[in-house]
């Protein structure tokens, strides 16, 4: 990912409305940091954060947490959050988002069980050398710290351009026995998905024809009641279905191939 110079820099520290540089004191008080109880959906690897500002300013009543190693990153991602609630909500806070410096690798040391109900992993390295599978994001030791702190209606999004990080990824999710729903082998096939934030990377990717694999997976309890009763009902429905209206989508998956974010 290329970097912006050194220019107009503004501190980090100097933005504690806007950025977390250590997580680890906020474990179990996250929801104190943001003043309410609404749901916690966070982006891991967030990169310039043009996913995770958009999501801020779409969903109000979630609040929304951006990660990423680098500072130069974080720097890039508050501009824009701060741009955006300005723009279109003529807003100098940013009342439902934090951007936070710190490594997947210690996410247990920053989040109590429970305390997340969403993940997404947005076009996560690749890591294409089987060397290195244990440093992907959905490798199953990072599966299970997701399943840890994730609460009753948890899950996971993961978006990827590539294909043998998401072959890697099904038998990850599948060996670590997650559910999973709403799976599309070519997310936008049909044009861009206006219902759908795009991220940095799949705007260019998509954009340059690529197709986009796209899952979620079900973690939370309640998670999985909902999408279980969703499909039985959606079942129950197409067998009360006229045959000929069968006939006519009886390839089509019961639940839709993508949702909202
Ligand atoms: C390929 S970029 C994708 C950025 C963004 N999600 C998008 O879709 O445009 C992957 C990002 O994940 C970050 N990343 C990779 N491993 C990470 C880790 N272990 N902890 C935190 N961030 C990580 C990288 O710094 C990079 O910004």
């Amino acid at each position: 990912m290329r970097l912006r110079g050194k220019k107009n820099r503004v501190s980090l520290e100097s933005q504690t409305d806007l950025v977390v540089l250590e997580p680890k004191k906020l474990k179990g008080k996250w929801h104190e940091l943001f003043g309410n109880d609404n749901p916690i959906h966070i982006e891991l690897g967030m990169g310039k954060g043009q996913f995770i500002s958009r999501m801020s300013a779409n969903h109000p009543h979630i609040n929304y947490l951006g990660m990423d190693m680098f500072d130069e990153l974080l720097r890039i991602g508050s501009r824009k959050a701060r741009t955006l609630w300005k723009e279109e909500k003529n807003s100098d806070e940013v009342p439902n988002l934090f951007l936070v410096r710190g490594n997947v690798e210690h996410l247990e040391e920053m989040f109590e069980p429970g305390e997340l109900e969403r993940i997404y992993l947005n076009f996560s390295d690749p890591w294409p050398k089987s060397k290195h599978a244990k440093r992907r994001l959905t490798y199953h030791r990072f599966l299970s710290m997701y399943k840890n702190v994730l609460n009753e209606r948890g899950e996971i999004h993961f978006k990827t351009d590539s294909l043998s990080l998401f072959e890697f990824s099904l038998n990850s999710f599948s060996d670590s026995q997650l559910q999973m729903k709403n799976i599309s082998l070519d997310l936008h096939r049909n044009g861009l998905r206006e219902d759908l934030v795009l991220t940095e990377y799949e705007t260019k990717f998509s954009g340059q024809g690529m197709p986009i694999y796209r899952l979620e997976a079900v973690i939370g309890s309640e998670a999985i009641r909902e999408h279980r009763s969703r499909v039985a009902e959606a079942m129950e429905k197409s067998k009360r279905r006229a045959p000929d209206e069968d006939a006519a989508e009886k390839d089509e998956p019961v639940t839709e191939a993508s949702s909202e974010e």
